[in-house]
């Protein structure tokens, strides 16, 4: 069993688009996939219930009443959903629970200076787990300002930027429908499939 974490403090950095896109990642792999949803909300839960059971099927629970992060051992990849507001010991826990730990960034002002506080409580935790957490900069073309302003801003932080992905209605579309965008049709999320490609390698690495 191999797990990864979603975090990032602030709401609607694309947590749950994450976690649900990589969970579809690892069915359409024929991988047994778990999703752990963290989020009282419950959100990737209700994404998973709008699943249409023809799909590489993705079971999930929800884990946000567990003091202690437990994951099924018997899935080969644990996708963890986390809220917004995840810090602290818990989060150092989770960190430590799982092989991977991937944080969504829009590169808005608001946005960074949530994460800048963030990425400086846990800089211990980062420190110790040096490798396994990666940024995805989210909705944001890495030939724009806007990226440029980023790749500054993490600088202070030595993670890597894993992979950018873009701003495209193709992932509410599929959300809507319980898919993601490596559920068949894939034809017309081609460019988006290349932008999966390097966060794929590195969670696999
Ligand atoms: N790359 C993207 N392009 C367009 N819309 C996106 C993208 N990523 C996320 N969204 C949308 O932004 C909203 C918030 O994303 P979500 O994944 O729910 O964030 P979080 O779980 O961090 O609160 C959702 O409506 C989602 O469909
Ligand atoms: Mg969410």
């Amino acid at each position: 069993m191999r797990a990864v974490l979603v975090a990032n403090p602030k709401g609607g950095a694309g947590k749950t688009t994450l976690a649900t896109n990589l969970s579809g990642y690892f069915a359409n792999q024929s991988l047994v996939t778990t999703l752990c949803d963290l989020d009282r909300q419950q959100s990737a839960l209700r994404w998973m219930a709008f699943r249409d059971p023809a799909l590489p099927p993705v079971t999930g629970y929800y884990g946000g009443n567990q003091i202690v992060l437990n994951l099924p051992r018997e899935a080969d990849w644990v996708v963890v959903d986390a809220p917004a507001g995840l810090q602290g010991y818990k989060l150092t826990d989770y960190i430590r629970a799982v092989d991977r730990v991937v944080v969504p960034l829009v590169p808005s002002v608001f946005d960074m200076a949530a994460t800048e506080d963030f990425l400086n409580s846990m800089r211990a935790e980062l420190r110790a787990a040096r490798g396994k957490i990666g940024i995805v900069a989210m909705r944001v073309d890495p030939r724009t300002r806007a990226a440029g302003m980023l790749e500054e801003f993490l600088k202070h932080f030595d993670i890597p930027i894993v992979t950018y992905l873009r701003n495209t209605q193709n992932y509410v579309n599929v959300a809507a429908a319980g898919a993601t965008v490596f559920d068949p049709p894939r034809a017309r999320n081609k460019k988006d499939l290349e932008q999966w490609a390097p966060l794929i390698d590195w969670l696999q690495g």
